[in-house]
């Protein structure tokens, strides 16, 4: 990942959330990510739309990690003695409201940025809940979300290597995200009790989130200055611009559905495009070399 766990982590001072007496507050912590969880099968449609195995590879697997992270978040509901309930709005409103259209806007906006926010906030349990169990649930997850993390960094950057124009498009949607993650940091800072010495910390821990997310996007390529930089109208015009060209390539996507309908238009799956793969042409190169080392000696 481009942050260390070190500089993810937020510091307590100590702080801790009891299981009985902040029943409520670790209940409704894990309502939200049961909801990012159940998220996960979006996953099968960016496998089925995968640019090349790599991705695709990595995907299936997500898929089943997210399937498996729903059932612990049931666990730890059940040791709560909680029903699972919904999400709140700005929660849905990021993790389905704002489902990407394209590849490089799903490693950016939902892997990378949005499971870099969630996992911050798995570290923040881990850290604070004083359940072995709990801690332990969450410990097991956590590497699975580290690696989803590190690769939606890894194909963000290199997306943006390859076409440099997709940066600013790929800002102005993270710009939105980050603007609801900010809204809701100030819902939470008006519903968690200021005499209760973790909760009262909540928008420190927000702001710490927040600012890792710009040092993520800057890491990344997205960001090319301290976001303090960009005023209200610049980002403004920025997300004014990203949703802009969205909703002209959707439009654009919905004109050509009939042509794709013949097989010169048809969109290029991987089955189609495997065989120059790069996965498999490296593994062919492999081969290659093998047969050409043996036939040498
Ligand atoms: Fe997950
Ligand atoms: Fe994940």
């Amino acid at each position: 990942m481009l942050l260390s766990r070190e500089e993810m982590r937020f510091d307590f001072g100590g702080a801790k959330l009891d299981p009985v007496a902040d029943r409520d507050v670790i209940a409704f912590a894990v309502q939200q990510f049961l909801y990012g969880e159940v998220t996960g099968i979006q996953v099968g449609h960016w496998l089925y739309n995968a640019p090349d195995l790599d991705a695709a590879r990595f995907f299936a697997r997500q898929s089943l990690e997210e399937m498996q992270h729903v059932g612990n978040f049931l666990r730890i509901l059940e040791i709560l003695g909680v029903e699972a309930q919904p999400a709140h709005p700005a929660i849905r409103f990021l993790a389905t409201g704002m489902m990407p259209s394209t590849f490089e806007e799903h490693v950016a906006l939902e892997m990378a940025l949005g499971e870099g926010l969630v996992l911050e906030a798995f570290y923040a349990l881990i850290d604070t809940v004083e359940h072995p169990e709990i801690v332990a649930i969450l410990k097991r997850g956590v590497r699975q979300e580290e690696s989803h993390v590190a690769f939606g960094e890894r194909r963000t950057k290199a997306a943006i290597e390859s076409r440099p124009a997709l940066r600013r498009r790929l800002l102005g949607t993270c710009l939105m995200s980050l603007w609801v993650v900010s809204r809701f940091g100030r819902y939470l800072e008006k519903k968690m009790p200021p005499e209760h010495p973790l909760l009262r910390q909540i928008p420190a821990f927000v702001a710490h989130v927040v600012k890792n997310a710009e040092i993520r996007l800057r890491r990344i390529g997205v960001l090319d200055r301290p976001l303090a930089s960009i005023g209200p109208a610049a980002r403004v015009a920025l997300v004014g611009e990203s949703y802009a060209t969205k909703a002209v390539l959707g439009f654009l996507d919905v004109l050509a559905a009939p042509f794709r309908l013949l097989p010169w238009f048809a969109r290029k799956r991987l089955t189609e495009t495997y065989l120059s793969d790069p996965m498999v042409r490296g593994h062919a190169l492999k081969a290659q070399s093998a047969d050409d080392a043996e036939a040498s000696t």
